[in-house]
């Protein structure tokens, strides 16, 4: 059959991939849509009808709850039918009601529950007390008087287990009501069958070719070749002044990465090691490669609210020079890089730390933000913290606390119109990650409706370091509330010691591989189909911008188009004709 003479007829449509989950799998989704960081008069009936836990909404009174510590529970039924669970007289901060479940090592445990205090407001975290003494907080809430605050959490069971559910409040003089309680069991296949759906749904988008002869008769046989050339999310690698000098480290960078930040070199104390003395040598050097390459830069950072992390002179100067000198760093930096980042990260860790705060009032970062805001208008102002949502040992930086200080900042005078934007460094330490407190935390994090990406990920040393590295970036990747993640990880000849990805020859270390396979899998690596019968090629491809080029074995014709695949695809048709 010789076609050809004439032209060829390619119709492509997309349309954008609606999954319809099978009730089974929409019964235990945990991605939560609907997590709210609002205290609410109306709580939620118990997520997963309570999973594991007894009596989960107290409609048995507290059968399977009993008392822990000192103080007295009862049930107690509000004016409009709400049942919920009152500890009362309560002397330390553990007392109260607990329940015993039994965890199997290597499964998933997302917890949920309504709390509220009988006056004033707290930080309630759930504690989970393994193996009779144990304690492993699951997660943290700020619970108040007057409504219900939604605690999110979990535990990943490393080892089985009996394990007591516990509420921890520091005040114990007054009364923790609880509403709602669930603990939901996930294996590690059913949580990686919701990454993957998730990534269906949320990173993907069905594509359909139609090849047809001009005639409209369908071309069955015709290949198609497509290859990514843009991948539409931000999937980076930090990088250090060695790119500067290290032409392998270069290349090692360039044929990977399109967006990156700089370790060190944008901060103050590097960029002014003398008051006065200003150097923006290396950054901007840095920044020239990375705009020759086509890389995209988040700006890192502008003020640090650690004391340990300020410029050596600036703990010497009294509260009026170090706001001067603190607002000539904010206009040099901010002006210099203006228009050409992607990212501010403004006051960097200001939910564990408040140098600024102690020093000049407890508005300094709302007015860093606004002053950013105002000389970089177009640039996404973070807020940027470490343990958020990978430690839920770490009250300090909860979700909660986070979204207090994002809320301070955001309700400061004139910082509505700020385009606030959510950095979570996710730093990891030993051990298996608690992939249920990070989901919920992202769930938490989202309800706010602004940006998350994941700034810094990296995983300490330790034998499993390339499981878990993987387990964490497809836990971001697959969430639909972030739009990017950052790598704090790199090469050793670049210095990058804990979590490394190539050896000193530049040879991939584990978790190299693991990154290089997730590059290639999110990319959409090639892909070659052969029109079916219907003359019809499906594919599911990751949003990114493709090359595409289409033959058929019984001619010497060739076409090649380029197509966007984006996420508001909803049906597009295009139509190319072949010529001989
Ligand atoms: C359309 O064109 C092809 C190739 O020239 C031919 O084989 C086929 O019979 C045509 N179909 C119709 C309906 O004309
Ligand atoms: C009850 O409280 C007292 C005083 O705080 C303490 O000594 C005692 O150990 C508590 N009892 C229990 C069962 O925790
Ligand atoms: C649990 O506790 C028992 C007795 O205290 C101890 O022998 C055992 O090693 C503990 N198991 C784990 C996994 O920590
Ligand atoms: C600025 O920094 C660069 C790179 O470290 C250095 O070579 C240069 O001498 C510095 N300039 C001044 C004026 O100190
Ligand atoms: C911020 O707080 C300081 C000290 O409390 C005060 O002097 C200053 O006016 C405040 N700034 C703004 C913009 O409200
Ligand atoms: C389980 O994890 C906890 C917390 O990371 C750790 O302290 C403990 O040693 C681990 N236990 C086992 C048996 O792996
Ligand atoms: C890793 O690198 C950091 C910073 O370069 C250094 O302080 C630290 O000592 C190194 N750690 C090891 C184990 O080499
Ligand atoms: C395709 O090209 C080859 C080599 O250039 C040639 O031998 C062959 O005849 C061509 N086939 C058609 C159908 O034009
Ligand atoms: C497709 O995009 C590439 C750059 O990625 C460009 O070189 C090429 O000309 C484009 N092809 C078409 C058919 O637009």
């Amino acid at each position: 059959m010789k076609v050809g003479a004439a032209e060829l007829c390619i119709l492509l449509f997309t349309t954008s991939c609606l999954l319809h989950f099978s009730s089974e799998l929409q019964h235990s989704m945990p991605y939560d849509y609907s997590a709210t960081t609002q205290c609410v008069t109306e709580p939620k009936r118990a997520q997963y009808g309570g999973g594991i836990i007894v009596n989960p909404g107290f409609d048995h009174n507290i059968k399977g709850w009993r008392v822990f510590g000192n103080g007295t529970i009862e049930e107690r039924i509000s004016n409009d039918e709400n049942r919920f669970i009152v500890a009362s007289n309560r002397r330390q901060t553990l007392d109260g009601f607990s329940q015993k479940v039994q965890l199997k090592k290597g499964m998933i445990y997302m917890f949920s529950a309504w709390f509220q205090l009988s006056e004033g407001s707290d930080i309630v975290s759930v504690v989970f007390k393994r193996n009779g003494s144990e304690l492993v907080h699951g997660g943290h809430v700020i619970a108040k008087h007057g409504c219900w605050s939604l605690l999110k959490g979990g535990i990943v069971a490393n080892f089985s287990s009996p394990a007591e559910i516990l509420f921890e409040s520091e005040n114990p003089i007054v009364e923790l009501w609880v509403h709602s309680v669930s603990l939901q069991p996930f294996t590690r296949e059913q949580w990686r069958s919701h990454q993957d759906s998730s990534i269906e749904r949320v990173r993907k988008s069905r594509v359909r070719f139609q090849v047809t002869h001009p005639n409209e008769t369908v071309l069955e046989g015709a290949t198609v070749v497509i290859k990514q050339t843009r991948a539409n999310f931000p999937y980076g690698c930090a990088m250090n002044r060695h790119i500067l000098t290290n032409s392998d480290y270069q290349k090692w960078f360039v044929s990977r990465f399109k967006y990156t930040t700089f370790t060190n070199e944008m901060k103050w104390y590097s960029t002014e090691k003398i008051q006065g003395h200003e150097n923006y040598t290396i950054p901007d050097a840095m920044l020239k490669f990375a705009k020759e390459n086509g890389i995209s830069v988040r700006g890192h950072n502008i003020l640090w609210d650690s004391e340990r992390r300020q410029p050596e002179w600036d703990l010497s100067l009294s509260p009026d020079e170090l706001r001067e000198a603190a607002a000539k760093r904010m206009k040099s930096v901010v002006s210099r890089y203006k228009g050409q980042l992607i990212a501010w990260d403004v006051v960097n860790e200001n939910v564990h730390f408040h140098f600024f705060e102690d020093n000049l009032g407890k508005n300094a970062s709302a007015v860093y933000y606004s002053a950013a805001y105002h000389l970089d208008p177009t640039t996404n102002m973070f807020m940027n913290e470490y343990n958020t949502i990978e430690y839920s040992g770490d009250k300090d930086a909860s979700p909660t606390n986070y979204i207090r200080k994002l809320k301070e900042i955001q309700q400061f005078p004139g910082n509505a119109g700020i385009s606030l934007a959510i950095g979570l460094q996710c730093h990891f330490s030993s051990g298996v990650p608690n992939i249920a407190y990070m989901r919920s935390g992202l769930d938490l994090l989202a309800a706010t409706g602004l940006p998350i990406w994941l700034t810094e990920t990296s995983v300490d040393p330790q034998p499993n370091q390339a499981e878990y590295f993987e387990e964490i970036l497809r836990e971001g990747y697959s969430h639909p509330a972030v739009q990017g993640i950052v790598m704090f990880v790199g090469p050793a000849q670049a210095g990058f010691n804990s979590t490394l990805l190539a050896d000193a020859d530049f040879q991939n270390t584990p978790t190299g591989d693991v990154v290089d396979k997730l590059i290639l899998e999110w990319g959409s690596g090639p892909h070659t189909a052969i029109a079916n019968s219907r003359g019809i090629i499906d594919l599911s491809l990751h949003h990114g911008d493709y090359d595409v080029t289409v033959t058929h074995p019984l001619t010497n014709y060739s076409k090649t188009l380029n197509i966007s695949v984006r996420k508001e695809f909803s049906l597009e048709s295009i139509h190319v004709k072949m010529h001989a």
